[in-house]
């Protein structure tokens, strides 16, 4: 006999574990620092662009294909295409990108996991100034040992959460440590815009100049909308398929995109008052908040506290997306294969593990190792986010806008979701088979040079 599939316990519940899967690292972490490298307010205002007139309509796709097939990204894409092939390719594409994604991902998740540790510790107490920071960051992230062994510990607890199963444990936590982590976002926000000298920073932050903008910060903000919403590679798909067809999609698409992107706009706040505040230039690459935020602990009071605090919260925002990375592969492999929820977990952690270890090292012993003269690290940064989850997008808008089809897609959408209006269904139409695949598609070819 078939087990039945598993089912969150509300809607409610899958919003905030979609949530958790969404809001992560890419907000806290990479949000800012590609904000700081790319023009500030410019490459914001593009980013929102992108999260509105791509982001959502694609999150609605994903969902409302696994959630009608109630499968694995392989097993939807072959039930809903009838067994063809390329689309089942483009699901085996998405199960492929979060192996790479989950392996470097679980890295710097690591280093939180790690800064944790060196908070309650003390050895941040004592330093005045980021570059003090930046170079105790230097020296632990340079340490094969440290970046290893954290990167270690973090995929012990995501296997450990996976192998439970996902459904109570994500919701009831998701449920606890969302709110948390936002009033202490809230929290960080009016220390950093009430310090001497933030003016420069809010400027940064609303002030766009858009001369710096290029085609290639069109890719990396397109990339991070994809990253961020965790889409084009069958995570949302995933939940989705554990989600019942009584709750309404859109409204609960709409709702994880508001929040992940509030999240991220407010890590933006959070660190940039601060940054100008101290003195320093915005584009500080990868290390941003881990050179910033510890300084600024100490001049709160409290501040030892609330520096555990806060990294123990990013490790579990960093963990909710992992647990989510982890369970694509999961839910591929129990399906397909059938080999237990328990060994797969192990076996697949053991792998993803080893594939991170390189991009651990990337920051010591192998930093001078690249490929196409990308460390090994950034080199999976960027393909998977730039060009994996951009390519699953214009597939999964394809594939819902033009081969599956509006007409037959949009009855399974309006299911638990009776009073969408119409006008809803032809914007949402309208984006997903033309706005969606030809600008994700322009933005591809004009960074190739091609157009
Ligand atoms: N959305 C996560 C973040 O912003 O940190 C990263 C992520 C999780 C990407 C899950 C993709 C994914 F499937």
């Amino acid at each position: 006999m078939v087990a039945e599939r598993e089912q969150w316990g509300s809607r409610i519940g899958f919003i905030l574990a979609a949530a958790g899967s969404a809001v992560g690292l890419g907000n806290i972490w990479k949000f800012p620092y590609l904000v700081g490298e790319n023009g500030g307010a410019a490459f914001i205002i593009l980013y929102l662009i992108c999260v509105l007139i791509v982001g959502l309509p694609v999150v609605i796709a994903e969902i409302l294909i696994g959630r009608t097939a109630q499968k694995n990204p392989v097993g939807s894409f072959r039930k809903l295409s009838n067994g063809n092939p390329f689309w089942m390719g483009v699901g085996a594409l998405g199960v492929f990108t979060g192996f790479i994604i989950l392996s470097y991902y679980n890295v710097i998740a690591g280093w939180s996991l790690g800064y944790v540790v060196e908070s309650i510790k003390g050895s941040f107490q004592n330093l005045e100034s980021p570059t003090m920071a930046g170079e105790l960051f230097t020296q632990l992230s340079s340490s094969g040992q440290w970046a290893v062994l954290f990167h270690g510990l973090f995929m012990i607890l995501t296997m450990g959460i996976i192998y439970c199963g996902v459904t109570k444990g994500i919701e009831k936590a998701s449920k606890i440590m969302m709110p948390i982590l936002l009033v202490l976002i809230i929290i960080l926000v009016i220390r950093g815009v009430t310090l001497k000298g933030a003016k420069a920073g809010i400027t940064y932050l609303v002030k766009a100049d858009f001369s710096v903008i290029t085609t290639k910060t069109v890719l990396l903000a397109l990339g991070q909308a994809f990253f961020s919403l965790s889409l084009g590679m069958g995570a949302l798909l995933t939940y989705g398929s554990y989600m019942s067809k009584k709750v309404n999609l859109p409204s609960s698409a709409l709702s994880i995109v508001i929040l992940d992107t509030l999240i991220a706009l407010l890590s933006g706040f959070m660190i940039f008052p601060a940054l100008f505040a101290m003195g320093l230039k915005p584009a500080q690459g990868p290390s941003l908040i881990f050179n910033i935020l510890p300084v600024m602990f100490n001049s709160i009071p409290g501040g030892y506290f609330f520096r555990i605090f806060f990294f123990l919260l990013l490790s579990v925002a960093a963990l909710t997306s992992t647990i989510s990375l982890l369970e694509v592969i999961t839910s591929f492999i129990v399906d397909e294969f059938h080999i237990s929820r328990k060994k797969t977990a192990i076996i697949f952690s053991c792998i993803v593990f080893l594939l991170g270890v390189p991009s651990a090292l990337s920051y010591g012993s192998w930093s001078s190792f690249k490929i196409f003269g990308l460390t090994f690290f950034n080199l999976a940064d960027f393909l998977a986010a730039n060009i994996f989850l951009p390519l699953g997008g214009i597939f999964i808008a394809i594939f819902v806008g033009w081969f599956w089809g509006i007409k037959n897609a949009l009855p399974h959408l309006k299911e638990g979701a009776e009073k969408f209006p119409n006008y809803c269904s032809n914007i949402w139409s309208f984006l997903i088979r033309f706005v969606a695949p030809v600008l994700i598609l322009l933005v591809f070819l004009s960074c190739l040079g091609i157009i």
